[in-house]
C-alpha cells in the first residue's frame, strides 16, 4: 500500500521531465520508482541528461538503463526529484534517512526546481518526529555531539545492521539528532551549518518548490 503510494507520487513527479534537461535523482526507496520509471521512458528524452545523489543511485540508475553524468562539471541543473523524511504544510522537509543528504542538498540548491516525492506517512504538522541527520567529520565526532546536544538534541551514532559505524558515500559519520518538535527549523539549520566538523543536515527549508504526495491511491500536487 505504501510502496504503491510510493510508486504513484514518483511517476507523477517524473512526468515533468523534458527532454534536454538536466535532471537530478535523489536517494531512496520513493526514489527507486522514480528511477525505475525513468528508465522505462528513457527514449521520450534523448537529450536529456541525468545525475546522481548517491552510489546506491548512480547503481539503480544504471541497472535501468540510464546514464548517470559527472556532476563536478555542473552548475546548474533543471530539477530535482528526491524523497522526504518528512515534510511539513510549509514545504520544509527533513531528509538523509538514506545518508545521502549532503550531496542531495548539493543538488537541490544547484537545480532551478526541486519536487519532492512521498507516500502520506511523511506529511507532518510539525518537524522533529524524524531525527536530523547530520554528516560530521569522523575526526570531530565528539566535538560535534556535545554541539547539537547544546542545540536540544539526543545525538545518536548512525550504525549499520551489522553493528558498524554508518558510512556516508564521502566517508564520513552520520549523527541521527532527535530533537523533538522542532520550533524554529529555520534557527536550528543555521546553527548546525555553524558547528565545525558539521558537513551538513537534513534539514531541507527553503528548496522544496512542489511535493507529489500520494495516500491511499490518490496522488495530490502542492505547489510552495
Ligand atoms: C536519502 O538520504 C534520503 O534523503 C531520502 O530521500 C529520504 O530518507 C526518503 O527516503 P524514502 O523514500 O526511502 O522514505
Amino acid at each position: 500500500m505504501q510502496d504503491d503510494d510510493k510508486k504513484l507520487a514518483a511517476e507523477a513527479a517524473v512526468a515533468e521531465i523534458a527532454d534536454g534537461m538536466r535532471v537530478g535523482l535523489g536517494s531512496g526507496s520513493t526514489v527507486a520508482f522514480a528511477i525505475a520509471a525513468v528508465g522505462r521512458r528513457l527514449a521520450e528524452w534523448p537529450s536529456a541528461t541525468f545525475f546522481s545523489t548517491s552510489q546506491r543511485t548512480t547503481n539503480a540508475a544504471r541497472a535501468a538503463g540510464i546514464p548517470i553524468a559527472r556532476f563536478a562539471d555542473q552548475t546548474e541543473l533543471d530539477l530535482v526529484i528526491d524523497g522526504v523524511d518528512e515534510i511539513d504544510p510549509q514545504f520544509r522537509a527533513i531528509k538523509g534517512g538514506g545518508g545521502a543528504m549532503l550531496r542531495e542538498k548539493i543538488l537541490a540548491s544547484a537545480a532551478r526546481r526541486m519536487v519532492a516525492i512521498a507516500d502520506g506517512t511523511k506529511r507532518v504538522a510539525t518537524l522533529g518526529t524524524a531525527p536530523v541527520p547530520v554528516e560530521i567529520l569522523p575526526f570531530a565526532r565528539s566535538f560535534v555531539a556535545v554541539r547539537t546536544t547544546a542545540l536540544g538534541a539526543d545525538p545518536v551514532l548512525r550504525m549499520t545492521v551489522a553493528g558498524k559505524e554508518f558510512r556516508t558515500n564521502q566517508g564520513n559519520l552520520i549523527l541521527d539528532c532527535h530533537f523533538g518538535p522542532i520550533a524554529d527549523p529555520a534557527r536550528l539549520a543555521i546553527d548546525l551549518q555553524a558547528i565545525p566538523g558539521a558537513l551538513g543536515h537534513g534539514l531541507f527549508l527553503t528548496e522544496i518548490a512542489a511535493a507529489y504526495i500520494a495516500a491511499d491511491g490518490i496522488v495530490t500536487k502542492m505547489e510552495r
